[in-house]
């Protein structure tokens, strides 16, 4: 195969007068008018977000592409790590360096294909610790109850007499533990499965009565009066029911942990379902529990955010993921003290 290797330090003997930075100097800033690309000569640049370091080009290196194609602000910042000599090639030069050199545009490819291969590796590895991390962390908390407890049902084994009521207590919160460790393994399963579902017409009232009748007794021992607004035009969506069902289910478990906890006197759930635009339906569920304060709006939807002793924080994270799948959105509002709102809306078809 032909070589159609271009060297990008041949640019400078074209005209590109080398800039020089000192190690610390910036190169530019985030929100900059985009000039020019580009070359490293020699010495190292850091790609910054914040104090974030999104990436470390070495010589050869060629960065400040992005803005300069999209005619947009510098999305990041640079800086140089090291005493750092560059070629600045701007974009008229550039474009018709573009034009007149395949070789050059050939080695441009392969330089940003490369780098976008190693950036996307890094975020799949960064990704996978963070939630294997996670999974570890969760999974290890039931797991030494456990221990905790056989060692303790030991002891009273061991007594004269044997204390045979804490024995059996032992047992019984071993089996607890053990079935909370079952469910988290099944809600992490859930978060990541890819399903080749089945898709059918669904009409979301009819479920959303459906996961209030499963849940009529809880709601009634807890005091919780529903009002239900259900839309009678309210068109079919296409999904998976029982992925449907299961954010319902969450969304209206959540909204009744959070009155059940709470003092108030006024305990009211409040289910509504209306036809909000041509292409769209919603479904909103509101109550009057203690709220979800400015700060931890969006938290909350993150995988193993919980502020309950026994929570997993997956409901929510499970219920976005669903609802996004299915091409809607979920979203949360509160005022921090009246009640919290869980709206989801889905395309019609
Ligand atoms: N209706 C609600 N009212 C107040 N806080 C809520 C409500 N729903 C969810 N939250 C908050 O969001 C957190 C995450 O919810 P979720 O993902 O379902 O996990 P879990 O219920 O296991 O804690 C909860 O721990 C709670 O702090
Ligand atoms: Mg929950």
């Amino acid at each position: 195969m032909a070589d159609t290797s271009f060297d990008f330090k041949s640019l400078a003997d074209a005209g590109g007068p080398v800039r020089r930075f000192k190690a610390g100097e910036v190169i530019f800033k985030r929100g900059d008018a985009a000039q020019e690309l580009f070359v490293g000569q020699s010495g190292k640049v850091e790609i910054r977000q914040g104090s974030r370091v999104l990436e470390t080009l070495s010589a050869h290196g060629l960065f400040g592409e992005m803005a300069l194609i999209d005619s947009v602000p510098r999305s990041a910042a640079a800086v140089a790590a090291t005493d750092t000599a560059l070629i600045p090639v701007g974009k008229e030069r550039f474009l018709s360096l573009v034009r007149n050199s395949p070789d050059f545009a050939i080695s441009l490819m392969r330089l940003l294909t490369q780098r976008l291969r190693e950036t996307g590796r890094e975020t799949q590895l960064l990704n996978i610790e963070a939630i294997t991390a996670s999974i570890a962390h969760e999974v290890k908390q039931p797991l030494a109850a456990v221990s905790i407890q056989s060692a303790a049902g030991s002891r009273f084994l061991k007594m004269t007499p044997p204390n045979l009521d804490e024995v059996q207590a032992s047992f019984e919160s071993i089996r607890r533990d053990n079935h909370r460790a079952g469910e988290l393994l099944d809600s992490i399963c859930t978060l990541f499965r890819r399903t080749g579902e089945v898709q059918q017409s669904i009409n979301v009232n009819e479920i959303a009565r459906e996961v209030l009748e499963s849940l009529s007794g809880k709601l009634k021992s807890n005091g919780i009066a529903v009002h239900l607004e259900l839309s009678p035009k309210l068109p079919v969506v296409l999904g998976n029911k029982t992925q449907l069902q299961q954010v319902i289910f969450n969304l209206v478990n959540n909204a009744l942990e959070a009155m059940g906890t709470f003092g108030g006197g006024n305990k009211t759930l409040r289910v509504r379902t209306e036809h909000r635009s041509p292409a769209a339906i919603a479904l909103s569920i509101k109550d009057t529990g203690p709220g979800i304060g400015p700060t931890q709006l969006e938290d909350i939807f993150d995988a193993f955010f919980t502020t309950k002793s026994h929570g997993t924080g997956l409901g929510l994270a499970i219920c976005r993921m669903i609802v996004e799948r299915h091409g809607g959105q979920l979203t949360a509002s509160s005022d921090g003290e009246s009640g919290a709102v869980f709206d989801f809306v889905l395309p019609i078809e």
